[in-house]
């Protein structure tokens, strides 16, 4: 077969228990920048443009297929007997002579540009691995050089004498080679070996007394392919998942007051010259426009903000779309459906549920406003609460351009009310008000002249 006639297939490793991380969830599901390990390494995978992706499943198959949001083909490793073992169960459904890439589940950092020299270097019979150099390379599989620097094989840490514990080039766990090798190599592992299990590793050493030729290459930079075994090296991956995300965004013009307090757990659009204070975080698909400021404790998340927007600190805004120099919070919450037009402001302690406000209008404080669309130039006072929902169904409130709507109104939908209405502070509003009229919804008041106040003293009992 021709070098590019040969089609890719990708097959994950992400069967195992991940005893290390002391969890009732599997390893694989545990998130790196809010999405689960496997999703980032699958994600990768998709990128290659492979014919097939294969993830073999086994400890908790059922959570980690649902988990995960991927075009898959799902293998079953009944027992999780290694990784040698876990690749084996993945064999007979990839197509004769096709080129097999080996990723594992817990290894998430991983780029498409690093793997392509990889993928390339095994086009034609050759057996291709990343590996890296860590200064602390801790328990991680060995890259064990004849004298020629050629690799002769892979030395687990387990197995490992002090002389070989003491190498600094480690085994990523990515490898590319031939189906017919990997069938050749997998059928002849033994599990002799300190935990009794088939290893993956162990093709090199056999691939090597086959004349194969193996290429060892470096990845570029090392915490690309850092795998993650415990609680400890999932936080340190975060971070430097964090460092990259806030560098790519300062990249696209954005400032940060502080590039270790931002966290990005999504895709984030930025126009230039945003400013992202502290302890921002963006979650989902985050599109900002120019200028945007978002200040500290702000989330977003699933939004669109246009140019010149300002959050003011400790606000939520979630699937909603706020158009140009709206103005939000501090301490607002935005929810899904919120269509802010432009100028509109939203302040302290008010939330919007599905809810349209048109160009300029108010809520300035303290309101709720659900299943709501209000037109243009409208004041929303504080306390108003639009009443949607009846206990079984949820109503709308339409209301046109420039209504006043005094504080404390109780809006009971379904309700209209006419462009230019205004309703009197207090009011509970339940009928239909045409545009220019004054609603007025409440108790009359009384002062009552000559009242006495009662006083407490002549009712407490004479001490002795
Ligand atoms: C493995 C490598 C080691 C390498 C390191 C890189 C082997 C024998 N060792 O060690 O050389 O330096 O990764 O991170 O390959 N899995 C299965 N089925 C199994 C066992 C494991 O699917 O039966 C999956 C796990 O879910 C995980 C991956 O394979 O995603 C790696 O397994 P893990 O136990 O973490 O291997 P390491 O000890 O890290
Ligand atoms: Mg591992």
């Amino acid at each position: 077969m021709k070098k590019f006639d040969q089609p890719l297939e990708v097959v994950v490793l992400a069967a195992g228990q991940g005893t290390r991380m002391n969890s009732a969830l599997p390893k694989v599901l545990h998130p790196l920048a809010g999405k689960p390990l496997l999703q980032h390494v699958v994600n990768t995978a998709a990128a290659l443009a492979p014919s097939a992706i294969h993830v073999v499943v086994g400890h908790k198959a059922d959570q980690v297929r649902q988990a995960v949001d991927a075009d898959v083909h799902w293998v079953e490793q009944l027992a999780q007997l290694g990784t040698g073992h876990a690749v084996q169960q993945a064999l007979p459904f990839i197509a004769e002579g096709a080129l097999v890439l080996v990723l594992y589940g817990d290894v998430p950092l991983v780029t498409a540009a690093c793997l392509n020299p990889c993928i390339q270097a095994a086009r034609g019979g050759d057996l291709a691995l990343i590996t890296a150099d860590f200064s602390d390379p801790a328990e991680l599989g060995r890259i064990q050089r004849g004298g020629d620097g050629s690799i002769q094989g892979i030395v687990e840490y387990r197995d490992a004498s002090e002389k070989q514990r003491a190498i600094c080039e480690i085994n990523s766990g990515i490898m590319a080679l031939s189906q017919p090798g990997f069938m050749d190599y997998l059928s002849r592992i033994k599990p002799a070996n300190a935990q009794g299990e088939f290893y993956l590793t162990d093709v090199v050493a056999l691939a090597v007394a086959d004349g194969l030729a193996v290429h060892g290459l470096k990845a570029e930079s090392p915490e690309e392919v850092m795998g993650i075994n415990d609680r400890a090296q999932l936080a340190t991956m975060e971070r430097t998942y964090q460092r990259r995300a806030v560098g790519s965004l300062m990249a696209q013009g954005v400032s940060v007051a502080d590039a270790t307090r931002v966290d990005v757990r999504g895709t984030v659009e930025a126009g230039q010259d945003c400013f992202l204070d502290v302890n921002v975080v963006l979650e989902g698909q985050v599109r900002l426009g120019r200028n945007v400021y978002l200040g500290p404790g702000v989330v977003v998340r699933d939004s669109s903000l246009g140019d010149g927007v300002r959050v003011e600190p400790h606000t939520v805004v979630e699937g909603s779309q706020v158009a140009a120099n709206c103005v939000l919070g501090p301490f607002a919450h935005l929810r899904q459906g919120t269509r802010l037009e432009e100028a509109v402001k939203i302040g302290n302690f008010v939330e919007t549920k599905k809810t349209v406000l048109g160009r300029g209008s108010k809520a300035n404080h303290l309101a709720y406003l659900g299943d709501a669309s209000l037109g243009e130039d409208c004041n929303v006072g504080a306390g108003t609460i639009t009443c949607n929902y009846d206990g079984i169904n949820k109503h709308p409130t339409v209301i046109g351009n420039d209504v006043f709507v005094g504080t404390n109104s109780t809006l009971v939908a379904p309700l209209e009310i006419g462009s230019g209405a205004f309703i009197a502070a207090g009011s509970t509003v339940t009928t239909t008000v045409k545009s220019g009229e004054l609603a007025v919804g409440r108790g009359r008041q009384r002062n009552i002249k000559g009242w006495v106040r009662p006083d407490q003293r002549k009712n407490e009992p004479e001490s002795k």
